[in-house]
């Protein structure tokens, strides 16, 4: 069974009044345990509100969202329920510390859970090392530390709830390559060691293609393309026509075709690149 289903999921914000936007329309989704989906699209193509609706923070105007095939909207035990069961990390989410301490930030959200202070110091513990903060930071300011520093701090807040499902809006986004990469590798990481489900908002298409299970590609509201990272990354000329950033890889293949190179246009990572050119070549030599 999904961990994660999304049935004909729409959502309308300001309904009824003249300034309502239909920012997400009719999205249906599985996402099974273990997976990594990959949320791709254009600014304002709905990304942000339909994973809002994944811990019941949002209420669909219409459709259904279900933990384990159960209705999180059912009662409001459940919603509250999805609070912690699927944990949120926001865009910018370092914008949300405020305690005295990055211990005291990293515990909010075991805090709210009502765990014993035990369990709440091993998760924090737990939490701060998967994202590499040492100990000694942990009684620093949030204030104090660097940006990529406070944004893990941000994000071993969520991990510390120790969700079935991590959600992660952009959580690279204005960070220089090095701290990109150490977001990057920390969430794979994680997923590697806890076998969490993790969704990954992202706009880096070349991030997508190397580390989801499943992609999705919202555009203006819809679900414009969903499936295995090979199914999406292989149309790469509708998600050109989406004017969305395809691979570099997948441009060369896309444009050698229009000047008549008889290539595949379904190449997305340097490994299936590399394949094509050797065929290409071997071709070439018997000829
Ligand atoms: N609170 C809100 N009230 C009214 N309209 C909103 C609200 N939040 C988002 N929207 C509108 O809904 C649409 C989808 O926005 P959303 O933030 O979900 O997109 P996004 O794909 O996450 O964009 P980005 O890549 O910039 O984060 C946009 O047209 C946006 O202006
Ligand atoms: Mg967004």
């Amino acid at each position: 069974m999904a961990v994660l289903e999304v049935r004909n999921l729409s959502h309308c914000y300001g309904a009824k009044t003249q300034m309502q936007v239909f920012a997400v329309k009719n999205v249906s989704l599985r996402v099974e345990a273990g997976e990594l989906l990959g949320v791709i699209g254009h600014t304002g193509s709905g990304k942000s509100t339909l994973i809002q609706h994944f811990n019941g923070l949002l209420t669909p105007t219409s459709g259904e969202v279900l933990l384990d095939g159960e209705n999180i909207f059912k009662d409001k035990a459940t919603t509250h329920a999805a609070r912690f069961r699927v944990g949120m990390c926001f865009q910018y989410p370092e914008y949300q510390l405020f305690e005295e301490t990055v211990y005291k930030d990293i515990s909010f959200g075991p805090r709210n859970m009502k765990l014993s202070d035990d369990e709440i110091d091993r998760r924090v513990r737990k939490a701060a090392q998967f994202v590499g903060l040492p100990d000694a930071l942990l009684e620093k300011s949030p204030f104090d530390l660097s940006g990529g520093e406070k944004r893990r701090a941000a994000i071993a807040g969520v991990m510390a709830m120790e969700p079935e499902i991590l959600v992660l809006d952009e959580p690279t986004a204005g960070l220089d390559p090095r701290g990109r990469d150490t977001i990057l590798r920390l969430v794979e990481h994680y997923r590697t060691e806890t076998g969490s489900t993790v969704i990954l908002v992202s706009h880096s298409m070349e991030d997508i293609a190397r580390m989801a299970t499943k992609a999705l590609v919202m555009n203006r509201g819809e679900a414009a393309l969903y499936g295995t990272v090979d199914e999406v990354f292989s149309q790469g000329d509708k998600l050109v026509s989406m004017g969305l950033d395809v691979p570099a890889v997948t441009r060369i293949f896309l444009s050698l075709h229009d000047r008549g190179v008889p290539v595949r246009t379904d190449v997305y990572t340097n490994e299936q690149a590399a394949a094509e050119f050797r065929r290409l070549l071997g071709k070439e030599a018997r000829a």
